[in-house]
């Protein structure tokens, strides 16, 4: 396992807010009254995404999930409601919190009694399509309907224990192991690639992306749709491993940098890169984004891109694979004494 080298590391992380504990929602304090204006913006997020042309690229378990979850397009859910619709499926609850990006620590040890947090705070109008804080919709739309299904709560679960006994440098690596899996990774299903992350789904910006890569890979004959689709993002990857290097490095420069910290500059910033680099914008670099194949010595290190739109999702062929990655890293750290 590559471990990164430079220090102060950057992680990527929304500085954490200081919020008075007093503020906390206790167990009595769990709902809230929404705005007639909140409920406007829900309805307009769930809308947006809730699209057949979108949804077809999403994964079959996120909409056997929604149908589960039975959220209502018009309000936003209570959370018992929520609970009412996960709890008997996976066992996991979820908690209101009033911290807008809980520090991960605090973050896992929830986790670890099976309980998501769910923010009080949604996004504005203007951030309709991309907001870099995860919000209630993110966590209620994104996530949530994952969580009524048990191969979701048994990935979900993978992390916690890990994570409490990990050293810094490990930390970093699982925050990022979550990062381009449950957040912001793909999935092979019936030989397609399909959007698995619950910051893709929810963020109409990053979701397009997405799709047009889809769309571009075949186009433009990077990926041959009638053969199997992961061998070859794998074959299309090794090809490419010396430019991909160079620009991984170059994320992390541009990190480092400051230059990934906005929506305007993220993907101009990753384009300059690439003329910089001498890399040319086709076949496998021709999109917005480039798909790799899920392998943790690579995500190890690339830093989370929240301000911004993300360089690079990784892609595994089934959730199965997906969870005996996960697994080769995660389980020793767990089982440390
Ligand atoms: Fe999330």
């Amino acid at each position: 396992m590559q471990n990164i080298q430079e220090k102060p590391r950057y992680t990527g992380d929304i500085a954490e807010e200081v919020r008075n504990r007093e503020q906390e929602y206790t167990a009595v304090t769990q709902e809230i009254t929404f705005s007639d204006e909140q409920h406007a913006i829900w309805a307009e997020l769930f809308a947006g995404i809730h699209q057949p042309q979108l949804l077809e690229h999403i994964c079959g378990e996120f909409m056997i999930g929604l149908e589960r979850l039975q959220l209502d397009p018009q309000h936003i859910p209570t959370i018992t409601h929520l609970n009412e619709h996960i709890e008997p499926h996976t066992g996991w609850r979820t908690e209101r919190t009033a911290v807008r990006y809980t520090k991960a620590e605090d973050w896992y040890r929830k986790f670890a009694q099976r309980i998501f947090l769910v923010t009080d705070y949604l996004r504005s109008r203007e951030q309709i399509k991309f907001t870099p804080e995860p919000d209630m919709f993110h966590d209620i739309f994104g996530h949530l309907p994952y969580l009524t299904m048990d191969f979701y709560a048994r990935i979900e679960e993978k992390f916690a224990p890990a994570f409490l006994k990990a050293s810094d440098d490990e930390r970093e690596v699982i925050k990022r192991l979550a990062w381009y899996s449950t957040e912001f990774g793909l999935v092979v299903e019936d030989n397609r690639l399909k959007i698995f992350g619950a910051g893709i789904i929810s963020g109409r910006g990053e979701l397009n992306n997405t799709i047009m890569e889809l769309y571009r890979l075949d186009r433009d004959g990077v990926v041959n749709t009638n053969e199997p689709v992961y061998a070859q993002i794998c074959e299309q990857f090794e090809r490419h491993k010396a430019d991909v290097d160079r620009i991984i490095d170059g994320i992390n420069r541009l990190h480092r940098q400051g230059q990934m910290s906005s929506q305007e500059q993220g993907w101009n910033v990753i384009r300059t890169l690439y003329d910089e680099l001498g890399i040319d914008h086709s076949g496998y670099f021709g999109g917005e984004v480039l798909l790799a194949p899920f392998e943790i010595d690579y995500i190890a290190r690339i830093p989370k891109t929240v301000y911004a739109f993300n360089p690079i999702f990784f892609v595994f062929e089934s959730f199965d694979r997906l969870a005996e990655r996960l697994d080769s890293y995660l389980q020793p750290i767990a089982h440390r004494r």
